[in-house]
């Protein structure tokens, strides 16, 4: 099976719309307007539009289903009525069974017989091969859903996946994304159930009205425990899960925190939190199998009183047309029987149209919540018209840029700068002044608010975001590892480098020492978020990822932060030695780093303060020259 995924669905926007127009960061933002039942049923269904032969196929097996299931007790109402009987009663139908069979008694018994078996066969094997292809018909659906929700997970911007917890595209990507199916199955599902229920009245009435009457006397019955349990069951089960994933997550922070827990004697204060957890998992699964073990209890009895109004009422009617007064085409045994058999079905159709709407609406709510992820408008939009652009050696000029995260937040300000090809610069200056913004803004996981960034004089938006990102090496200010072996981690932005490249990247990075030393070198299996390494370590298996792709700018986000000094001298000097090779744009707080920097920029409120080499701005005895008096110095008596 192969399925492609469909094109991502970019809602564009239009070309005045604010570039943060992702939702507001904070809290549950506002899901905006609630599209109507059926857009959202026309939706789902278009999911399954591509399979549309399987869906016909789907339809026509369903008709013979219904078709076989109606015709079940007939031979045996023949059987009693028409050949094992010193007075044959039968109609038309019987006539057609009949009409094929032998004249003597022992071959329309063996016939029917016949008859009857194959009809359970060729039932099941049709009821098989419909479930089969309502089971592919899901999983193909689901699939394209699944595709379109991840490749969009992977477009939103970082507003987007910093505003909601992990668990919400967990929970969307594996759960919601069967809303749409859902649907369409229920859809199926109660129209089948129509049908089947209108031939199925027709047959008994043409029968006999009284009895057909009182047959029905059950279904309020029946309605009412669908409806009572079949809710229920549901609610129930949703709850269940809901109450499981949150199980889940207290499990993983609770892993996620044993070092903190043992440090600080909390392992009785976890236990608790634990065992919080498990109790409401238990107590939500006990709740849910208590409705569905009452359910069948349910089912059961209405089914048994439903049979006992037939036989009895039936049974009186047989009676009477047979010994009392009898008449022709009056009440048989073999009518009694297939009165007795569709009893029995009136069930399934019967709790389809109950519990047509609920289903509607759960399955609506979860297809919604996938639909409003991909309606979402994406902060980075590509312009249709966006160019292909070669990566090459490139200035970039930062021309003006103002940025905030929220409308009316200033982050930067009117910050421009040229940082030609071959250049090393360094952006400076203290805590939350702006500096990683900065370097957001050179990858484009934001568009400034006002101003540009251009490489070689074109504006980031009229680039492909990707051939923007294919210029740009980052290493981030908190070094994410992949559970993945050394080389793997290293090798993330070129998945085709060859193991000698690998490893000369991490000599360069200063981190091959160390990687001999594990216990598979470059194959060791590192854990998730790198907890087996030292901060150092990792920070050095961040820049080597870096520095082994092709991009012509390294862009550094305090690379030496956990380094010490021996390391940090030789991240410096294989910087140094990259010069001119590539662009080395690089934040720290560590100023003997910068010494040698071409152009630095000592950056204050989210503005450049000041600018210039590091004798220049000594000389100018401003921020720089007193960052320089409190900065620490590897040796203080100099
Ligand atoms: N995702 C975000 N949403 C909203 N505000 C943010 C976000 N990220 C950063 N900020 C704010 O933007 C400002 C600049 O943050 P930034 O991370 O760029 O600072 P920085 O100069 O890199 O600081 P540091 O030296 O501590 O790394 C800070 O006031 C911060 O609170
Ligand atoms: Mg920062």
């Amino acid at each position: 099976m192969k399925i492609e995924p469909r094109t991502v669905q970019k809602e564009r926007l239009p070309a005045s719309a604010p570039a943060d127009a992702d939702p507001p960061p904070t809290g549950a933002y506002q899901e905006g307007f609630e599209a109507r039942s059926l857009a959202v049923d026309l939706r789902a269904t278009s999911y399954f539009t591509p399979d549309w032969r399987w869906i016909a196929l789907l339809v026509v097996l369903i008709a013979i289903s219904v078709v076989i299931g109606l015709l079940e007790a007939w031979p045996l109402a023949i059987l009693v009525d028409s050949v094992l009987t010193q007075t044959p009663r039968g109609d038309w139908i019987h006539q057609i069974f009949l009409s094929r069979l032998p004249d003597s008694k022992i071959g329309q018994v063996v016939g029917l017989v016949l008859i009857g078996m194959a009809l359970q066969i060729i039932g099941y094997a049709v009821w098989m091969s419909r479930m089969m292809i309502n089971y592919n018909l899901n999983y193909r659906g689901t699939t394209r859903v699944r595709y379109d929700l991840f490749n969009k997970f992977q477009v939103l911007g970082l507003t987007f996946h910093r505003s909601r917890p992990q668990g919400d595209a967990i929970y969307r990507l594996s759960a919601d994304a069967f809303g749409p199916w859902g649907i369409m199955d229920t859809v199926i599902g109660t129209s089948v159930a129509a049908v089947t229920l209108t031939v199925m009245t027709a047959i008994l009435l043409s029968r006999n009205v009284s009895l057909t009457l009182a047959a029905f006397s059950v279904a309020p019955f029946i309605i009412w425990s669908n409806w009572r349990f079949g809710l229920r069951i549901h609610q129930r089960a949703l709850e269940s899960k809901q109450i499981d994933a949150d199980l889940t997550s207290v499990i993983q922070q609770a892993m996620s925190r044993i070092p903190l827990a043992q440090a600080f004697r909390r392992e009785r204060g976890e236990f608790r939190i634990f065992r919080g957890a498990v109790r409401r998992s238990v107590a939500a699964l006990l709740r849910l199998n208590w409705q569905e073990q009452l359910y069948p209890l349910a089912r059961d009895t209405v089914l048994a009183v439903g049979g006992a109004i037939i036989l009895g009422y039936g049974g009186y009617l047989v009676y009477r047309d047979e010994f009392v007064r009898p008449i022709a085409g009056g009440m048989t045994i073999g009518t009694l029987l297939i009165f007795l058999d569709y009893v029995r079905k009136l069930w399934d159709p019967l709790k389809w149209l109950t519990e047509f709407i609920a289903k509607v609406r759960l399955f609506e709510a979860a297809a919604r919540r996938v639909f409003r992820i991909l309606d979402m408008p994406e902060s980075i939009v590509e312009s249709p018209a966006s160019a292909r652009v070669l990566v090459q050696p490139r200035t970039l000029t930062i021309d003006d840029v103002a940025f905030g995260y929220r409308a009316g937040q200033v982050v930067l300000a009117g910050v421009s700068a040229e940082i030609r090809h071959g250049q090393m610069v360094a952006f400076i200056g203290s805590s939350g002044t702006g500096k990683s913004t900065l370097l957001a803004l050179m990858l484009r996981f934001y568009d400034p608010t006002a101003g540009a960034l251009r490489l070689d004089g074109i504006d980031f938006r009229e680039m492909r975001i990707v051939d923007v990102r294919a210029h740009m090496a980052l290493v981030g200010q908190e070094s994410i590892i992949l559970p993945a072996t050394v080389a793997q981690n290293i090798g993330y932005g070129r998945p085709a480098a060859s193991r000698a490249d690998i490893a000369e990247a991490a000599t360069r990075a200063g981190a091959a020492g160390f990687i001999q030393e594990l216990p598979d070198g470059y194959d060791t299996v590192l854990a998730e978020g790198g907890q087996n390494l030292s901060g150092g370590q990792r920070q050095r298996i961040a820049i080597a990822r870096a520095l082994l792709t092709k991009a012509p700018f390294l862009v550094l986000d305090e690379p030496t932060s956990a380094l010490d000094p021996q390391h940090e001298k030789h991240l410096v000097e294989t910087l140094r030695a990259l010069k001119s090779l590539r662009t080395i744009i690089l934040v720290t707080h560590r100023l003997e780093s910068v010494v040698e920097c071409d152009q630095i920029f000592v950056m204050h409120g989210g503005r450049i303060a000041e600018r210039g080499r590091h004798d220049e701005l000594l000389a100018r005895h401003g921020f720089y020259s007193r960052m320089q008096d409190h900065s620490p110095r590897p040796n203080p008596s100099g």
